[in-house]
């Protein structure tokens, strides 16, 4: 029996040029979703983006009883839930499932969701959600693979210091906190973008939230939460992943529906391996720059150098001058692009959390597979600078994340196709 089998053909060495448009932040809509379980009311999320991921969300609202309309890329969801368990099957292909606990538990009192299992990028703990849970008074068992949690009398606020700061417990907790009695305090809270987002849609829903894009989150919880409207921020990973397409290339690009300051760590490390930008208020415009030269990058939370944008600007210091060094600090095993890049030229050598990259003048194409989102975005970027012809396969999990981008790269002069074959 045949498996179909989805490749990104790209035929490199060419300019990219004119405008990409970004789409709304997969890691925004997917917490908007799931902090809809808390509404009485429907909420409203616009320029929503079709890619996998969002749509797995959205078959997991419906899964717990949600309705959901369409209206060109708004969604409605309509918060009739009368199942309170995320099946194994959904949880499995989509992680950030996990984030429907914490409103299931606040606004019903009840949740099992499957425990996510393997994740190709590192181990991805959920400690954190669960004893912070706890803190709130929910109860919670493991059981057949599953999160048992419930909170008969409801949710009481808490103080609840994150040994590190989780971007996804931070917003598990703060949801949670949302319709818990009484205040809650998130200390070490993580500080993306995408956080202050989740609480400026959980306020127009009515929830009393302070600090949110600072380390400590006050949660004075309320007794209801009301339906929205909202319009997510824009996609910095997406935005960053264009910026590496156009640096790669040595092409002049205007990146548009971006907030420069979301990317200020990245196009600082950029500008030092010599990368030149322009940026007004809502775009960023990559300008010609000649080869850069070798960086040292290292990940950290946010405003830190984000891990997501790491494979990609491994692809892009693999053509730069000299040595970098990447050091990958959130997640263990992020580096599986690493040997797919070399496959195609690179000289890349990796140590547990460093990755040494000795520059080279060129890539070449050559078939390559995608291990996760951000490495098969970073192959592809590699791809576009490589001679030749660079086959992706498994791309599917570039289309997790990626809005229409294959179409996106082909509008800005890439040479790229997505096929399905027979594996
Ligand atoms: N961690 C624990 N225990 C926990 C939670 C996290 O030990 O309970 C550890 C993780 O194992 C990891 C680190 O803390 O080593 C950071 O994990 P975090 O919770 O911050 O990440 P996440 O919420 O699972 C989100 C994004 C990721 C992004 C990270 C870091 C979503 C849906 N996912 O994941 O995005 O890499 O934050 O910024 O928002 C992607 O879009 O490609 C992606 C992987």
């Amino acid at each position: 029996m045949f498996v179909r089998e989805t490749q990104l053909v790209i035929r490199g060495n060419k300019k990219l040029s004119g405008k990409v448009k970004i789409s709304a932040a997969k890691n925004s809509v997917l917490k908007l979703l799931a902090a809809s379980i808390l509404a009485e009311t429907p909420v409203k999320i616009a320029d929503v983006p079709r890619i996998y991921d969002v749509l797995l969300m959205l078959e997991l609202l419906q899964h717990l009883g949600a309705h959901i309309n369409w209206n060109k890329n708004h969604v409605e969801v309509v918060p009739v839930f009368n199942h309170f368990h995320a099946d194994y099957d959904l949880v499995s292909k989509m992680r950030a499932s996990i984030l429907v606990l914490g409103p299931l538990l606040a606004r019903y009192g009840r949740a099992s969701v499957a425990l996510p299992g393997g994740c190709n990028i590192g181990h991805r703990k959920i400690d954190y959600h669960i004893r912070g849970l706890e803190a709130l008074g929910a109860i919670i068992e493991f059981e057949a693979g599953y999160i048992k949690a419930q909170a008969p009398r409801g949710l009481k606020g808490a103080f609840i210091d994150l040994p590190l700061p989780s971007v996804g417990a931070t917003e598990n907790l703060l949801m949670a906190a949302a319709l818990a009695q009484g205040t809650t305090v998130i200390e070490n809270a993580a500080r993306e973008p995408e956080i202050v987002d989740l609480a400026n849609f959980l306020k127009k829903m009515g929830a009393k939230i302070e600090g949110a894009g600072t380390s400590r989150i006050e949660i004075e919880g309320v007794s209801s939460l009301k339906g929205t409207d909202f319009r997510p921020i824009p996609d910095r990973i997406e935005a960053g992943t264009f910026i590496a397409a156009a640096l790669s290339t040595g092409s002049e690009l205007t990146i548009t529906n971006v907030i420069p300051e979301h990317l200020g760590f990245v196009l600082k490390k950029f500008e030092e391996a010599g990368a030149l930008f322009k940026i007004g208020k809502n775009w960023i415009k990559v300008l010609p720059s000649g080869r850069l030269a070798g960086v040292d990058i290292a990940t950290f939370p946010y405003p830190g150098f984000p891990t997501d944008l790491q494979p990609l600007a491994m692809a892009v210091l693999t053509l730069a001058e000299g040595i970098s060094v990447i050091t990958e600090n959130i997640f263990d095993n992020r580096f599986l692009h690493a040997d797919e890049l070399v496959r195609m030229g690179a000289k890349i050598e990796v140590t547990g959390k460093h990755a040494v990259i000795y520059g080279t003048e060129s890539l070449t194409g050559v078939p390559v597979r995608a291990m996760d989102l951000r490495g098969g975005a970073a192959l592809v970027v590699a791809g576009l600078a490589a001679s030749g012809i660079t086959i992706v396969h498994d791309a599917y999990h570039i289309f997790r994340g990626y809005e229409n981008f294959e179409e996106k790269l082909a509008s800005i002069g890439a040479d790229i196709e997505r096929v399905e074959v027979n594996a």
